[in-house]
């Protein structure tokens, strides 16, 4: 048995090169904000992300588009470090609760902590590991646990659904998560390393065809064809192997061009890892039905091929009466927000609302 009196054991602070940390895992005191605030204001103010945190986009715009009142309940489908949800969840009370999902099993765990932290109790978050193509399964779940509750027993919808798309800060700036090319790390992009496969493997089996259309349809590469052969079968274990290789394949582009190809390539391998356009194309079909009457849904894009895909879902819906409105317009976020956080400016936003 462990003695809890005894003094906890001292920690020698982290020794890095140079005037300011530059490795993750070196960020000791922006992974500590409550203790280090002021590190991570200076963070802030230089547009940057603090490591192991995420800056939530369009917040206010979201909001006013959402609208949570008191008493309903509200699906944050991509919780992520909790941003939205955090504002969301006080405009709930009295009575509302949010339920927060997300695929990831390593960031999931540290930010329920962090809202329970906030002072979020069970009674009104919930946080649950599942992909939200699964939305309705969940939902029923939820509902039947909470079925005492008279009024809400039997129903299966939601007042508010918000999905942000894509992949956290935590994830993209961890490098053993393998998801950037800015740090070397094993070549993985996986948001639950528990299922599937990593990029390193997909990349080891898949065929130069294959390879060249999933580079066109994921991320409209105008390099697919000559990238293809020379990436399809090959074994690469990290990141900077990859991004290296893509370099040796594209010798005469500049850098700025090559730098875009790299990011194209990342994202499409991303995106077929993660199967992220089959969960989207569920969640959206499954969306009007876990939607109550006038309940409201928002959706944050981050590439061309997301967007299309909520923009056509939204405008067949609307056609065929599910919903009774949508965004006609994509919103953007303002040169403010994106000054602030570059990180926000490739976002899209659209909105629909449920027919009453
Ligand atoms: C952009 S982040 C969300 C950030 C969040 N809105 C915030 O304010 O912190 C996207 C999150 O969605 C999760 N995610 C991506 N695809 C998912 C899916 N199909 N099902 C569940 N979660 C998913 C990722 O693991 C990541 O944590």
């Amino acid at each position: 048995m462990s003695d809890s009196s005894a003094p906890a054991p001292h920690k020698r602070r982290v020794r890095y090169s140079g005037k300011n940390p530059r490795r993750f895992e070196d960020k000791y005191k922006e992974h500590n904000p409550e203790r280090y605030a002021e590190t991570v204001e200076k963070v802030l103010a230089s547009g940057k992300t603090p490591a192991g945190t995420h800056r939530p986009i369009m917040v206010a715009e979201i909001l006013e588009l959402l609208a949570p009142k008191p008493g309903e309940v509200a699906v944050d489908c991509t919780l992520g470090y909790g941003g939205h949800a955090q504002e969301i969840l006080p405009r709930l009370a009295p009575g509302g609760r949010l339920l927060g999902l997300d695929s990831d099993p390593i960031e999931l765990p540290k930010t329920e902590a962090r809202l329970r932290a906030l002072g979020f109790g069970p009674e009104t978050f919930t946080a649950h590991r599942s992909n939200f193509a699964g939305l309705p399964k969940v939902l029923a779940e939820f509902f039947s646990l909470s079925a005492s509750d008279g009024e809400r027993a039997g129903v299966r919808c939601a007042d508010i659904i918000l999905a942000d798309l894509g992949v956290s800060s935590m994830q993209i700036d961890d490098p053993a998560r393998g998801f950037s090319v800015k740090f070397d790390g094993p070549l993985d992009m996986r948001m639950n390393p528990q299922r599937g496969q990593p990029v390193s493997a997909f990349l080891a089996k898949i065929s130069p065809d294959a390879l060249a259309a999933l580079f066109v349809e994921y991320a409209d590469e105008p390099h697919a064809a000559t990238l293809a052969p020379a990436l399809a079968g090959k074994t690469f274990a990290t990141t900077k192997s990859l991004a290296n290789a893509i370099r040796a394949v594209l010798p005469r582009l500049n850098k700025e061009d090559c730098d875009l190809s790299i990011r194209r390539v990342f994202q499409a391998l991303r995106i077929a890892v993660n199967d992220e356009f089959s969960a989207l194309d569920t969640f959206l079909r499954n969306l009007p039905a876990c939607l109550s009457p006038g309940g409201r849904v928002a959706v944050l894009t981050f590439h061309s091929g997301e967007d299309r895909r909520v923009k056509k879902s939204f405008e067949a819906g609307l056609r065929d009466g599910v919903y009774s409105d949508i965004a006609r317009e994509v919103l953007r976020p303002s040169p403010v927000e994106r000054n602030a956080n570059p990180r926000s400016a490739p976002a899209k936003l659209r909105w629909a609302r449920r027919a009453a």
